[in-house]
């Protein structure tokens, strides 16, 4: 099963480009999204009764479900609400029979989870369940499934199910805005066009990146801190990047919102401490170049992530790493890559067992 790679999280996070493609075949059509299998549960009327989103889920799925959210917000403009599953389970704001509860997991083992989707049925929530497992107990027991096609996922960390995820929640709210006639056309087409690219752009990624990242990582091996900065959606990606150096390179790694920097955490840049500055987003690309150059002022080591052709950061950063420019809601996939690969990279060259971190299982049935 493994070929020419050494081992599972390395050739999981180089089958991204067809594990994507798997999710979006048959479902993206010239004329627009099809998803059948939601079709008799997911009617126009039972969509129009909708007034909340609330996705639910555990560690590297909840960081996919915050993408989600921004996905869900911009093209139905409901509210939307992303809770781990595991305090779901003990406190959740109101639910009714109106609130959509969509629970996300690779395995749809996951005993949180699990317990969440519970919680949402006894209060009388529909229950949609997006999962990598065909027949897992999560999926059987939602009233409706939307299944990642990712294939299987061995390595305890999750990378190639985490970006169908989000693949698979970009298509779900670009059908429940056909659905609901919501929005402006032109810009899910370009939405949609966007999608068709994405298994080639992020083989480009993979190329672009993955020499100039396993560099780094020996670069770093004896680095104990990392940050991650970025704004919006690459905040959220920053969340998902921490906690995959914290799982398999054991590094102390945080995430921080760039522009929050200033208001505690900047005590904590000393020189050379390595900072990851994502800056994939056009609409705020200005303000995290402006929070770079603060952690370059303490002497921060500063590697940036950026869309190709965004130029200004050669002149504040390190070293910078380029990527293919997408629609914006689909960086964060793109932007995984890199991320994925420090892990894994670092995680060697610090000799832990990548595939199997300590202290950790992949389907995690207690609570
Ligand atoms: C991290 C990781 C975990 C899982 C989490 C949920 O790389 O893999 O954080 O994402 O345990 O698992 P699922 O998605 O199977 O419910």
């Amino acid at each position: 099963l493994l070929h020419e790679y050494e081992h599972y999280m390395l050739k999981e996070i180089c089958d991204q480009p067809k594990a994507l493609e798997d999710t979006l075949a048959g479902r993206l059509k010239p004329e627009g999204v099809q998803l059948p299998e939601l079709e008799a549960v997911w009617t126009t009327e039972a969509l129009k009764n909708l007034r909340k989103i609330d996705i639910v889920a555990s560690g590297t799925s909840n960081h996919a479900g915050i993408i989600g959210k921004k996905a869900f917000e911009q093209l139905l403009g409901l509210p939307v609400e992303v809770t781990y599953s595991s305090e779901f389970i003990h406190e959740h704001a109101a639910l009714d029979d109106r609130t959509l509860v969509i629970l996300l997991s690779q395995s749809g083992e996951t005993a949180d989870t699990l317990s969440a989707l519970r919680e949402a049925k006894k209060w009388g929530c529909p229950t949609l369940a997006i999962t990598n497992t065909a027949g897992s107990t999560i999926s059987r027991k939602a009233d409706s499934t939307l299944l990642t096609k990712a294939g299987p996922e061995l390595a305890v960390a999750s990378t190639k199910a985490y970006t169908s995820q989000i693949a698979a929640m970009l298509l779900l709210s670009v059908w429940m805005a056909q659905k609901l006639e919501l929005g402006d056309v032109e810009k899910r087409q370009e939405l949609l066009d966007a999608l068709a690219r994405l298994p080639r752009d992020v083989d480009s990624t993979l190329i672009m990146t993955q020499d100039a990242i396993d560099q780094f990582a020996q670069l770093i091996d004896d680095q104990e801190h990392l940050f991650l900065i970025g704004r919006g959606l690459d905040y959220v990606l920053a969340l998902e990047g921490a906690l995959k150096m914290q799982e398999v390179a054991y590094i102390h790694a945080d995430a921080y919102a760039a522009g929050e920097m200033k208001h505690g955490t900047m005590a904590l840049i000393t020189p050379g401490v390595p900072v990851i500055a994502l800056a994939t987003q056009g609409h705020v690309f200005d303000k995290t170049v402006s929070n770079i150059k603060e952690v370059k002022a303490r002497d921060a080591f500063v590697v940036g992530i950026t869309r190709v052709g965004d130029d200004l950061l050669a002149e504040e950063a390190d070293e910078v790493m380029y990527i293919p420019d997408t629609h914006p809601l689909l960086m964060p996939i793109l932007a995984a890559i890199p991320l994925q690969l420090l892990a894994y990279y670092s995680g060697k060259v610090r000799g832990h067992d990548v595939d199997r971190p300590r202290n950790l299982a992949k389907s995690l049935t207690v609570e």
